[in-house]
């Protein structure tokens, strides 16, 4: 039976949202990047003129946030990152977030990427799967992307923002990132796009 929830849970830059687009399409299901909900609050935030480390500002702008916002063509970008990373170490703010996501997978299923996806908001998923890379070729991949985007920044940055973000990511109390008990990990440090999409459907087709 095809599934209905997919997880995909890993660090940035690891190949999650390109897998997860894949997948999707295959499936027939809607897809939701859940990082561009805590990026969208982050933006909401600096454009009030805010700090999106101040707790109620940065809830203000949860609950104000609106489907919408989710395509902004400003939420890739450093100080995104930063800011997006800064929201979502606040539980009020992941709070407010869960019950979009939830209600997003309720109605017809769905492929969602983050961090959280297959501890906190779908701990039933019907496939769970970590996504994972070394630092260097996530921070290769990033610099691809901003190259892509016309920002040429130098690897050492790119590198250091991606640690720290991640390791925010990881330490943070709530809802830290990690790996459900029951995911299957998939290192994408030397497989292609085609290669992780292959080997993921094999894995749900052994479910
Ligand atoms: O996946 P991303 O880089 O777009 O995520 C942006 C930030 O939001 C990053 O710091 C991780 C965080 N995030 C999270 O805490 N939980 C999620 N489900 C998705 C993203």
């Amino acid at each position: 039976m095809a599934p209905r929830i997919i997880a995909i849970d890993g660090p940035s830059a690891a190949g999650k949202g390109t897998l997860a687009r894949r997948l999707a399409a295959h499936f027939h299901l809607p897809y939701l990047d859940t990082g561009l909900l805590y990026r969208a609050v982050g933006r909401r935030v600096l454009d009030a003129g805010g700090n999106p480390a101040d707790r109620a500002a940065a809830l203000a702008a949860a609950r104000a946030l609106r489907p919408e916002d989710l395509d902004r063509a400003d939420l890739r970008g450093p100080e995104a990152d930063e800011a997006a990373s800064l929201v979502a170490a606040q539980q009020a703010v992941r709070d407010e977030l869960l019950d979009f996501q939830r209600r997003f997978g309720a109605e017809r299923g769905a492929v969602l990427d983050g961090r959280d996806i297959g501890t906190v908001v779908f701990p039933d998923a019907d496939v769970k799967l970590f996504v994972t890379a070394s630092q260097q070729e996530r921070a290769r991949r990033r610099c691809l992307e901003f190259e892509a985007k016309g920002m040429l920044r130098p690897f050492a940055d790119v590198a250091a923002e991606l640690a720290a973000r991640d390791e925010r990511d990881v330490r943070r109390l709530a809802a830290p990132a990690k790996k459900a008990a029951d995911a299957v990990e998939l290192d994408t440090t030397d497989q292609d796009a085609d290669a992780v999409f292959a080997a993921a459907l094999a894995l749900i087709g052994q479910r």
